[in-house]
């Protein structure tokens, strides 16, 4: 009987050593888990964040680009300087066409402003139509001068004049996204 109280606890203390051998082990997988768990979070938050703010970063930029050349654009009327551009939202990059207003100004020091053919209004492309001499947008009625000037309708600012610029006989206008 002795002998089998002696076997028991002897059974007993090696399943403790058994025990707390393991503890630490499992202690060590607990954390490595966790710092797996982590690593795999971040990997997966971080392109999503980017994602995000991807846009915000990329609101505000701008890009010159060639629409023709200076005698293209010095006439009476104004005029369509229509081009391509690369569109990015998010990690899609498009190709579209864009279009801005051309005018002949003898008070600018290149002769020539460039006009965002979007309305201030909500955003529609304004046509200039020569019969009445003004810029006239199809949404709304909102009307501009040739100089940009809101002259009737809903627009609450002027057309936004863009920059310009005249190297090597060409013109360039600069475009903001
Ligand atoms: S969008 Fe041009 S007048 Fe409304």
């Amino acid at each position: 009987m002795t002998s089998n109280m002696t076997d028991e606890v002897k059974s007993m203390v090696e399943q403790i050593d058994e025990l707390s051998e393991n503890l630490p082990r499992r202690g060590f997988l607990k954390i490595a888990i966790g710092l797996l768990n982590g690593v795999l979070a971040l990997a997966l938050a971080v392109p999503g964040v980017a994602y995000l703010l991807t846009p915000v970063f990329q609101k505000g930029s701008s890009t010159w680009i060639k629409v023709g050349r200076p005698a293209d654009f010095i006439k009476t009327e104004p005029q369509k300087a229509t081009f391509k551009y690369i569109s990015e939202s998010g990690y899609s990059r498009k190709e579209k066409n864009g279009f801005v207003w051309v005018v002949a100004d003898p008070d600018s020091p290149d002769g020539l402003t460039a006009f965002s053919a979007v309305c201030s209004h909500t955003g529609c492309n304004v046509a200039w139509r020569a019969a009445a001499a003004l810029f006239v947008c199809p949404c709304h009625g909102g009307r501009y001068s040739k100089k940009g000037e809101v002259v009737a309708g809903p627009p609450p600012r002027p057309l936004t004049k863009l920059g310009l610029k005249i190297e090597n006989g060409q013109v360039s206008v600069r475009i903001q996204s």
